[in-house]
């Protein structure tokens, strides 16, 4: 029988002896051939090679395979041979040598097998890369996204536009339209910049995440109140918020399902996360549908019209008049009833039609996701690159114009890589504030109820 050199043996060892492995890649480094490979959920085995006997160790359990002076069989299964220094077999000596450090002989460089060797064992792969250094373990800039519906993909597929994250990982609890969509976007991958697309009903595949955008949950039903998906979101949280923080204790949580403002308070509680880090996608639509609204009326480009929609993510929504500019001109100075019954312009027709919007394209398409994924990777984008930007997004209020009650209402505010780090003072009229104060009494008298937080 042909005998094949050590390093062959070591890798059809952990080819063919353990079923378990489940990826595996022989790397040449410096002047040593070490063996990488996972046993299941385990990291990493590794190395050690050279001379016979042959020991590979395993980091995650500290056991450690030694085979001998080997040959390979047929169909490559792995067999001691006499010169096996204890007589047992590879797997029989798992359980005898449970610690210590693993036997390295000389280590020798691929390059001193003969090319015939090479040609008949190495791979394209190994053929072709000649590795110099270990690539970094962890994600750079990890995103992930709860619930594969209209809304996660939407944002997924923004956020894969905008070459946002260096690994991007789906979740929901459909398994197979799960896989489907994981599938369909890494198809996508050579006109994205996105390394790696993963996907797991398992929130092991999102950890180390730097954001979290959960958009799992119910949706609205046409002419359904926000309001009224609360408990059944809530009980979907009770699960999600969990797993995402046990798995990426560092991330900050985005909050899209719907009622947003309460389940960014729902997905606070829950989380245990300082509030800074818990941030609700808000009125950051509502503020996108005001300015396109804006800039249909006066013929400029929404990024150049300037207004803030506040307070709830819903009907009790506060568009801020007074603040409503082009280039620093006060719209409301050159119209003193913008806003109000009396506006011959009627201008506040377009905060009606905010509120509306959502409801509209839900009855004509069933559900919203174009907007609301391209504002999502926009917030992604200000967090991510640390851009100090401000958006009108939801947070804890309490202390703030009046408001005495936990309730997480949107304000203007600075994000940067910490999450949500300050809010701008906007200079409220009285009825501003009074309407601001009116959303977070609804939100409170909704979420006062709410059980097990
Ligand atoms: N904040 C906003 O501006 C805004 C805008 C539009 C929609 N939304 C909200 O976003 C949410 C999603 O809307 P959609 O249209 O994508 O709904 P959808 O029904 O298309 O998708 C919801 C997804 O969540 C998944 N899911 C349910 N329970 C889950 C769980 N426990 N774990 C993981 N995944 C789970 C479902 O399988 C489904 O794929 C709704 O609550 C909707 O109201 C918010």
């Amino acid at each position: 029988m042909w005998r094949r050199p050590a390093w062959q043996v070591l890798r059809q060892f952990v080819r063919h002896d353990s079923d378990t492995v489940t990826s595996l890649a022989l790397e040449r480094s410096m002047n040593r051939v070490q063996l990488l490979g996972r046993v299941g959920q385990d990291p990493i085995m590794r190395q050690v090679e050279g001379k016979n006997p042959v020991t590979i160790f395993s980091l995650a359990t500290n056991e450690m395979w030694r085979t001998g002076d080997s040959e390979v069989g047929q169909g490559g299964a792995i067999r001691p041979t006499t010169k096996n220094p204890t007589g047992v077999s590879p797997r029989a000596e798992i359980s005898e040598r449970k610690s210590g450090t693993p036997d390295c002989g000389d280590i020798p460089s691929l390059s001193n097998f003969s090319p015939k060797d090479q040609n008949t064992m190495a791979t394209v792969k190994d053929k072709l890369i000649s590795p110099i250094a270990e690539a970094p373990k962890l994600p750079n800039n990890k995103i992930t996204v709860v619930g594969v519906g209209q809304v996660g993909m939407a944002s997924a597929i923004s956020i894969l536009g905008r070459g946002l994250c260096d690994e991007l990982a789906l979740v929901d609890v459909m398994e197979d339209k799960l896989k489907g969509e994981m599938m369909d976007l890494q198809h996508g991958s050579v006109f994205l910049h996105t390394h790696k697309i993963v996907a797991d009903k398992d929130y092991s595949v999102t950890a180390n995440s730097k954001i979290v955008v959960v958009t799992a949950g119910v949706r609205q039903q046409e002419g359904e109140s926000r309001l009224n998906l609360v408990q059944r979101n809530v009980n979907v949280f009770k699960f999600i918020i969990p797993q995402i923080v046990k798995y990426s204790p560092n991330c900050i949580i985005l909050v899209v399902s719907n009622p947003v403002d309460i389940l960014t308070y729902v997905t606070w509680k829950l989380s245990g996360l300082p509030k800074n880090r818990v941030i609700g996608s808000g009125c950051n639509l509502d503020t996108a549908r005001f300015r396109y609204l804006m800039s249909e009326r006066l013929g400029i480009h929404p990024s150049s019209c300037h207004g803030w929609i506040l307070g709830e993510h819903g009907d009790s929504s506060v568009a801020v008049w007074s603040g409503i500019n082009v280039a620093g001109v006060c719209l409301q100075e050159l119209n003193p009833a913008m806003g109000t019954d009396k506006d011959p312009e009627n201008w506040k027709e377009i905060h009606k039609q905010v509120v509306a919007s959502a409801y509209e394209v839900i009855k004509l398409k069933g559900y919203t996701n174009w907007a609301i994924g391209l504002s999502v990777a926009d917030l992604c984008e200000t967090m991510l690159k640390n851009l100090f930007r401000v958006h009108s997004v939801a947070t804890l209020v309490k202390g703030m114009y009046g408001i005495q009650n936990d309730v997480f209402l949107s304000l203007p505010s600075v994000l940067s890589a910490s999450g949500l780090t300050s809010v701008i003072n906007q200079k409220l009229k009285d009825d501003e504030v009074t309407q601001l104060r009116k959303s977070a009494e609804t939100l409170w008298n909704v979420q006062k109820d709410i059980q097990d937080l």
